[in-house]
């Protein structure tokens, strides 16, 4: 029944037409009310970026050893850790962005509620939405990724060149919408408090959009549309000690946070107040032809209900084949080279080579449910670091 479900496009999940007409057509109606608002346009930096070059040095940025993480389940792209919010975007780049998401069209075909299995305190006001930008329904959230400036401030704040990844996984939209029943900004449940009266986060007691866990992408870009302050709805970091650190909530709409996620387990809270919270996540990963560590746990269709099966397995398989292609032909290049330099054709080099071509391409469908149904969430979202076996170099 679950399999028909998935394997049709999720409907059982579609956002019901209450949260479309009230709280959707909402977010819509205030957009539009702003008179100067034109979502006719693409992507200009020189207009839609809020980034300043001195930002480099000014925000705040954490390596993996200095988050204490010295080991983790997989090899990560480099020591690059995570940032602060730091302002990326207008206010005026994130409404056309979001006038793009909530379109009526666009909920209706791309958005599914989140799967209540495994969140916290979700309800008919929580949901994704995902891959339309790639089949055309958002020019300017599609020309804000593509553009080179973008890449160009990404990859030095994590130093090294990177890339946005398929386009399932590019501005993926995480909502979670304040309830038009209940008072705006009403508390929804009251934050843990230690002995002496502060507030102290504790993760199996707040809502969370996903519970503790690591992303499928190796980078996460988050950018913040909309974001109570002081309210919960931060990104909170376990760290080599386990402790959670909370990014403070200094976001405001068209901040980012930029995450090794891949490597770095973390929550995404819900605001503790009956306020709308939405963020999106865009995956980078290297552009040099090395083969990526993303995998399928999280996003695959049974699992994250906004994956429509043959739309996203499509952009899977042709994101991990044509990563293979240019690992392959980087590799028959430097052959041909070492040979004509008169190098021996070194065997064991070209063996483990093959392996991890081998590797990679079982890790491509171990996660998919025909080959699968391993239970979610998996048992390494909650191992302590510790536990893990690489060892993260500069350790
Ligand atoms: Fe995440």
């Amino acid at each position: 029944m679950i399999c028909q479900d998935y394997l049709t496009g999720a409907h059982s999940m579609d956002i019901p037409q209450e949260t479309m007409d009230r709280e959707v057509q909402a977010i819509l109606d205030k957009i539009q009310a702003n008179p100067s608002f034109n979502p006719d346009q693409l992507f200009d930096p020189a207009k839609h970026l809020a980034w300043k070059d001195e930002y480099y040095d000014e925000i705040k940025k954490f390596t993996l050893q200095e988050l204490g993480i010295t080991k983790t389940h997989t090899k990560p792209i480099n020591n690059f850790g995570a940032t602060y919010p730091f302002p990326l975007l207008t206010e005026e780049a994130i409404d056309i962005m979001k006038w793009e998401a909530f379109q009526p069209k666009v909920v209706k075909k791309y958005a599914r509620l989140t799967n209540p299995d495994f969140s916290l305190k979700t309800n008919r006001h929580d949901f994704h939405i995902a891959g339309y930008p790639e089949e055309g329904h958002a020019p300017f959230t599609k020309s804000v990724y593509d553009h080179p400036r973008l890449k160009e401030i990404f990859s030095k704040l994590i130093g090294m060149e990177v890339t946005t990844t398929y386009g399932y996984d590019v501005n993926h939209v995480n909502v979670a919408l304040a309830d038009f029943d209940l008072p705006k900004d009403a508390p929804l449940y009251e934050p843990s408090k230690d002995e002496n009266g502060n507030t102290v986060f504790k993760a199996e007691e707040t809502g969370s959009i996903l519970g503790q866990h690591y992303d499928s992408t190796s980078i996460a870009c988050v950018v913040m549309w909309e974001c109570p302050q002081d309210k919960g709805g931060e990104t909170v970091i376990i760290t080599g000690d386990e402790k959670p650190l909370v990014i403070p909530n200094i976001a405001r709409p068209g901040y980012c946070t930029l995450l090794q996620a891949r490597v770095i387990r973390h929550i995404a809270t819900k605001p503790n107040t009956n306020s709308n919270r939405i963020a999106t996540v865009a995956g980078y990963y290297p552009a040099a032809p090395v083969l990526d560590n993303s995998c399928l746990t999280s996003v695959r269709p049974s699992i994250l209900p906004r994956s429509v099966h043959d739309e996203f397995y499509t952009e899977w398989f042709d994101f991990r084949f044509h990563q293979l292609e240019r690992v392959l032909a980087d590799k028959r290049k430097k052959l041909w080279q070492a040979y004509k330099q008169g190098k021996t054709f070194d065997q064991k080099d070209v063996i483990e080579f093959s392996k991890e071509c081998q590797e990679y391409l079982v890790e491509s469908w171990r996660e998919m449910e025909f080959a699968t149904n391993a239970p979610y969430p998996p048992p390494l979202f909650s191992k302590p670091y510790s536990e893990l076996s690489y060892n993260v170099e500069g350790n």
